[in-house]
């Protein structure tokens, strides 16, 4: 059987990357069905929601989805916020297909060594993943948001569930790598970072060959400035995740290379990328580029399409096991950023066709 996969290209470059990710994925295997609908702005601007139900359906009857981006200008002061595209479509997909796990590798191409100024630090260069929990804390605070002329609140909450699913996730994932977790939170302060601690001191304990640590959330956003070699596997709540993420996607000096995964359903009841290629297990995940809908350059070409490309192998890896694959897209990229083939955000000159086409032509 086929594995399904919903398109949602969306807004600004989204549908351009999003065209070349697909392009990518046929020319590796023929075993992807593609079903496209609308996402974001221009879902509201069609139908009036930037999440349909028929798009949300389509969501749920496929295997995973294909995010390009969504939101711009356009929709910013669009009334209720309930109804912009960020919170309405991109938090709600979140939060309705529970995608707990929020992926984001941040690491540099060879090729492009050159491109950030504090990539390398006293223990080489960057190549970390960030776990981020990406359905609770204070961005859902059980939509407990209070405003009044005078004061606002935002809840921040987690129960032992929520930290248990994304930490074997974290754990899960620092078993295909160098097998460390740095945990980051501000347990100096926060009552919802000393359950985490908690319930990461148990978790542990089903993977002893995983060494864990904490850190706080202040001392990391220095200490990956200063070092960003020495982490491998951060996991960490929501907001602080987002902000790390960014910060950490900076410090490759490529945004638009950057490929993230959102994923739900435990990650260990698959074998994750080892062994048994016989099984061919299916975690739901859903895959995008860390970059936005950039309306500034949309329409022209120029975007980069490697973020979305490289979400695309994640895809393979993550929800169906096809590591092979997934590596010979990773390795057509870093061929293909070799021999110069680059869009104009790395120095290039090539379109976001030129560099989806030599991608395709190379797996
Ligand atoms: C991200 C974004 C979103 C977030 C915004 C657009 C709601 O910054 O995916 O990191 O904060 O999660
Ligand atoms: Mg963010």
């Amino acid at each position: 059987m086929p594995h399904k996969i919903a398109v949602l290209p969306g807004d600004g470059i989204g549908p351009e990357v999003t065209a070349e990710a697909v392009k990518v994925l046929k020319a590796v295997t023929g075993d992807l069905e593609f079903e496209e609908t609308l996402v974001g702005g221009a879902a509201y601007d069609a139908t009036g929601h930037p999440l349909p139900d028929e798009t949300l359906k389509l969501c749920r009857k496929a295997d995973a989805v294909l995010l390009g981006a969504v939101g711009g200008p356009k929709w910013d002061a669009v009334e209720p916020k309930e109804l912009r595209p960020e919170v309405g479509a991109l938090l709600t997909l979140r939060k309705k297909l529970d995608l707990y796990a929020n992926l984001r590798p941040a690491r540099i191409f060879k090729p492009l060594m050159d491109a950030s100024p504090i990539r390398f630090g006293p223990s080489g260069p960057i190549d970390l993943i960030i776990v981020r929990e990406l359905t609770g804390g204070i961005y859902f605070g059980d939509h407990y948001r209070q405003r009044s002329g005078e004061e606002a609140v935002d809840t921040c909450r987690y129960t032992r569930e929520q930290i248990r699913r994304v930490a074997e996730c974290a754990f899960e994932i620092a078993r295909l790598r160098k097998k460390t977790v740095v945990c980051v939170d501000k347990a100096n302060v926060l009552e919802t970072s000393r359950l985490w601690r908690e319930v990461l001191n148990e978790v542990k304990d089903d993977y002893k060959d995983v060494e864990l640590s904490f850190m706080l959330v202040d001392n990391c956003a220095m200490q990956l400035v200063r070092d960003p070699g020495q982490f491998d596997v951060i996991l960490t709540e929501n907001m602080f995740g987002d902000i790390l993420s960014d910060e950490a996607g900076q410090i490759t000096g490529s945004l638009g290379l950057l490929p993230s995964a959102s994923l739900s359903g435990a990650i260990s009841d698959r074998r994750l990328t080892l062994g048994d290629a016989d099984e061919s297990p299916v975690v739901f995940g859903l895959y995008e580029p860390v970059h936005g809908s950039a309306p500034d350059i949309a329409g022209q070409g120029k975007a980069n399409p490697l973020g979305a490309i490289l979400s695309a192998a994640m895809m393979l890896r993550y929800s169906f096991g096809m590591d092979a694959e997934a590596d010979v897209i990773e390795n057509a990229v870093e061929s293909l950023l070799e021999q110069g083939v680059r869009t104009p955000d790395l120095g290039g000159t090539a379109t976001t066709e030129d560099v989806g086409g030599s991608v395709a032509s190379r797996v």
